[in-house]
């Protein structure tokens, strides 16, 4: 089969396979000398893992799921198993899940000796339109979220669209909005395919936002620049995260928001039309994202937007949109202005 497109990153390429019911094929896609571990979680063990296993001859690790579990500890307990089941220097990691397994099962193969083989399998939408691509990997600490981590491009990715059939709705939706963002930042025609719920072809969104992705790291590996439009909606969506620890919202519903917010800001710097900005914000609306909690404090978002890992100094650094699939990245953006999108949403 050939993939759907190479990434070329400065440190490695890697395909990115994308189709329906890959996993039954998966031995074709995967090239290992070495012995392979499939790393799972407990959820998805006999949903996936078992089946992706047996046709690689592969040993099983499980985790535990959710974001309270993307730990060093974690990390660690699978670093011990790999090493207490024989794995060395030529083995591979597996890595079968959403972002959550994707970033600390691929975190551990990166720094395991110092690093093995690593193939991504997503299994969710966000993971398949985003995390899965690009090298980066995270685990939390107890001071913040993805505070430690690793760049590790993968050998492969493979997304097997079927996979998705069974995942929760608003799991579905989380990733659509990161999909919608992404045809903002860079392919109006993508946008314009989530414009009008509940009709959307999932393929061709897995398709668009894959491409808008890779295209950005592939032109950039390591956040200097073309890649901190991905973070477009992000400042903000991190500040309410943080203020709701985490719970409440899915990280795509905490875009959609941080979204609207980037927009108040771009319209009242003049750089972004009345009739776009309220294009964008009916698009997400559309979809129903979780409201913000009347809990939510507004110092709290703005003390955690300060921690935002793509400030360089003082000044803020955000993503504004000029139109639908054009995005500039800002390195002057000031506390109040953030303040002021942040308003525009409570
Ligand atoms: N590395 C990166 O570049 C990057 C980018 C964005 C997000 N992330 C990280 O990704 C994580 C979020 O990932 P996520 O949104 O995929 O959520 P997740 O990994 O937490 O998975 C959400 C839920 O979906 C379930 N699930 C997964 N696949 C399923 C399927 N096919 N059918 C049924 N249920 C399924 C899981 O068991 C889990 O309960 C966060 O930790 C975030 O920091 C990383």
């Amino acid at each position: 089969m050939q993939p759907f497109l190479t990434i070329r990153q400065s440190s490695a390429s890697y395909p990115v396979y994308v189709g329906r019911n890959l996993l039954g094929d998966i031995r074709s896609l995967i090239d290992n000398r070495g012995r392979i571990f499939v790393i799972t979680s407990s959820a998805l063990r006999d949903r996936f893992g078992e089946q992706i296993a047996a046709s690689l001859d592969a040993d099983v690790i499980a985790i535990e799921e959710g974001e309270a579990f993307k730990t060093l500890d974690t990390a660690s307990s699978v670093i011990t198993q790999l090493l207490d089941r024989g794995a060395k220097r030529d083995s591979m990691a597996v890595v079968v899940g959403g972002g959550m397994v994707g970033d600390t099962a691929g975190f551990a193969a990166s720094i395991f000796l110092r690093g093995i083989d690593l193939v991504h399998i997503p299994t969710t939408l966000l993971a398949q339109v985003d995390s899965s691509l690009g090298g980066k990997l995270a685990v939390n600490h107890a001071s913040g979220k993805n505070l430690i981590g690793s760049f590790y491009p993968p050998r492969a990715v493979i997304s097997d669209l079927a996979a998705l059939d069974s995942l929760p709705r608003r799991e579905v939706l989380s990733g659509l909005f990161e999909a919608l963002k992404g045809g903002v930042i860079g392919d109006a025609s993508l946008f314009q395919l989530l414009e009008s719920p509940p009709d959307f072809d999932v393929d061709e969104v897995v398709h668009k936002a894959i491409r808008v992705k890779a295209e950005i790291v592939s032109a950039d590996e390591k956040e200097a620049d073309l890649r901190r439009l991905l973070n477009y909606g992000h400042t903000i969506a991190h500040g309410i995260e943080a203020a709701l620890d985490y719970r409440d919202l899915t990280h795509g519903e905490a875009v959609a928001w941080g979204m609207i917010g980037a927009n108040a800001i771009a319209k009242r710097r003049g750089l972004l039309d009345r009739e776009t900005a309220a294009r964008i914000e009916r698009a997400i609306r559309a979809w129903n994202p979780t409201a913000l909690p009347e809990r939510i404090d507004r110092e709290a978002i703005l003390a955690a937007t300060e921690h935002d890992k793509k400030n360089t100094g003082s000044q803020r650094v955000m993503v504004f949109p000029r139109g639908i699939g054009t995005c500039e990245v800002f390195a002057d953006v000031t506390e109040d202005e953030i303040a002021y999108g942040v308003d525009a949403l409570l």
